[in-house]
Parts: C-alpha cells; structure tokens; sequence
C-alpha cells in the first residue's frame, strides 16, 4: 500500500486538540493543496475563510450546536459556496445587457458551487493529515443562517458549505467502521432494495441495538438542530431561488 493510501485509510476525525498551533507555513500548503482541487470550469465558485481568532472559535462552538471541542481547535477554515464574485465580474462587464435572460446565479450554479467547495474542503483535509494535523468537518456550520451571515459578512449568493476544524492531537481515536463494500458499491446499475438487503446492511448496527434506527432518528433527524439546519438551508437556497426552484 503505498503512503496515499495508507493515509486515506488511517482517516479518523479528531475531537481533541492540544494546544500546539499550526505553523502558518503549514497553514499555506493546505491552502494550496485545497485549490489544487478539481474545480468545474475551473471557476472555483467557492472561497475560503481562515479562521484563527478564539474568539471567534468560541462563537462557533456555540452557534455549531454546542461542540465545544471547536474553541480548542487552532484553526477552522470555512468553505463557502460562491457564485457572488462570478455574479459581480457578469454584472460590472454589462452581461445582463447583454443576455436578457441573465438574473444572477441559479441552483446549477449553487450545487456546483458546493461540489467545488467540498472537494477543496476534502483536500485541505488530507492535506492537513500528512501533516500530523487532526481535523473534523463542522456540517452544524449550514445553521443559524442570519448569525453565521453576520459573523462572516457574507454575501448574496453564498453559503457556508462546510466547517473543517484543524489542530494538533495527543490520542488518535480507533478507526470508525465503514458498512461493507457490497452495500455501497454496485456493479454497473443500482441494484433492488429488499428488506434482505437493509437488514444484512444494518445487521452490525442493529445485532446489539435493536431500536438503533429509532435512537439513531430521534438523535439526528429529530433533534433540533437538523431542524434548524433546515430552517436555515430553506433560507440560503432562496437565494438562487428565481422560479421557485425551492
Ligand atoms: C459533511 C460532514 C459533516 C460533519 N459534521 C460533524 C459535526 O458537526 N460534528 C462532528 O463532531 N463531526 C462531524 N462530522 C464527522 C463525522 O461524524 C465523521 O466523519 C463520521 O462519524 C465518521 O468518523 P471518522 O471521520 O472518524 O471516520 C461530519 C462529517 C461530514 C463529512
């Protein structure tokens, strides 16, 4: 196995930094390794926020449904869907004039944004892992629409993709379990669904958890923050939102 993999497959999310801080050298190579990434168009409809001040980790420890790990963190980079500087370079060149159907970005332009920004995000990730670094995505981040716009100044016609918190650790966490290949990766076409395959898929979750689907849907889809999340996305789409695409 040669080190790429070896890393891809050492991969656990850390949620307890030390307080070493990250050199801005390093701080640099994971910022370019993360726009290296592939970009539709290479139009890198995202950007990046670089986040150092504990103060505003705290913040975010708060407002990301109360994960205080996030204030130990010695950086947080936030990848942020955005369609508003291709937007702003289409309306000062006069496009608008010019295609009488141009009405800023639409939620092509959105998604691909947030494919861009998630591939930067997962590169910033292994790049910052080579490096002895620990990180954990913060998917909490998408909530609390109008505090999080404030606190980061964000414009029309972008959204936080994702949070990824960086630092350095002491004890690295035994690795998660994946479900097994044969329920995730089909041969050529997808595949029937019967009630056989969703109890093989579950068998490990559920062999000594039986309500697990119960406990694992009042944790996370019942909570209130996948609810909020939901406010708050409804809130960002209708940014692009010209016909009632949302
Ligand atoms: C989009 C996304 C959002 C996530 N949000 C959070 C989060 O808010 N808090 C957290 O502690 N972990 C978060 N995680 C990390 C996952 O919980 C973690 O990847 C998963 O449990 C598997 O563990 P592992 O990464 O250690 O293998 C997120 C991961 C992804 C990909």
């Amino acid at each position: 196995m040669n080190e790429v993999i070896q890393q891809l497959m050492d991969h656990v999310s850390i949620r307890k930094f030390n307080d070493k801080k990250i050199a801005p050298e390093d701080i640099n190579t994971i910022l370019n390794a993360a726009m290296r990434g592939a970009t539709a168009g290479n139009m890198m409809s995202y950007s990046i926020i670089k986040i150092q001040s504990e103060e505003t980790l705290r913040k975010l420890a708060k407002s990301c449904d109360d994960q205080p790990f996030i204030s130990d963190a010695s950086l947080a980079l936030l990848f942020v869907v955005d369609n508003y500087k291709w937007h702003c370079l289409f309306e000062q060149r006069g496009i608008p004039d010019i295609f009488s159907n141009y009405n800023g970005p639409i939620i092509n332009d959105m998604i691909i944004g947030m494919q861009d920004a998630m591939i930067a995000a997962q590169n910033a990730v292994l790049a910052a892992e080579s490096l002895g670094i620990g990180t954990c995505y913060i998917g909490d981040i998408m909530e609390h629409y109008e505090y999080h716009k404030e606190l980061f100044c964000l414009p029309q016609y972008t959204m936080p993709a994702t949070l990824v918190v960086m630092g350095y650790y002491d004890g690295k966490p035994k690795l998660r379990p994946r479900f097994d290949t044969s329920f995730v990766v089909f041969d050529e076409e997808y595949p029937k669904i019967d009630d056989n395959f969703i109890n093989d898929m579950f068998y490990e979750k559920e062999k000594d958890t039986p309500d697990f689907a119960e406990k694992f849907y009042k944790r996370k889809m019942n909570a209130y923050f996948f609810i909020e999340m939901r406010r708050s996305l409804y809130l960002y789409f209708k940014q692009w939102d010209k016909k009632g695409d949302f």
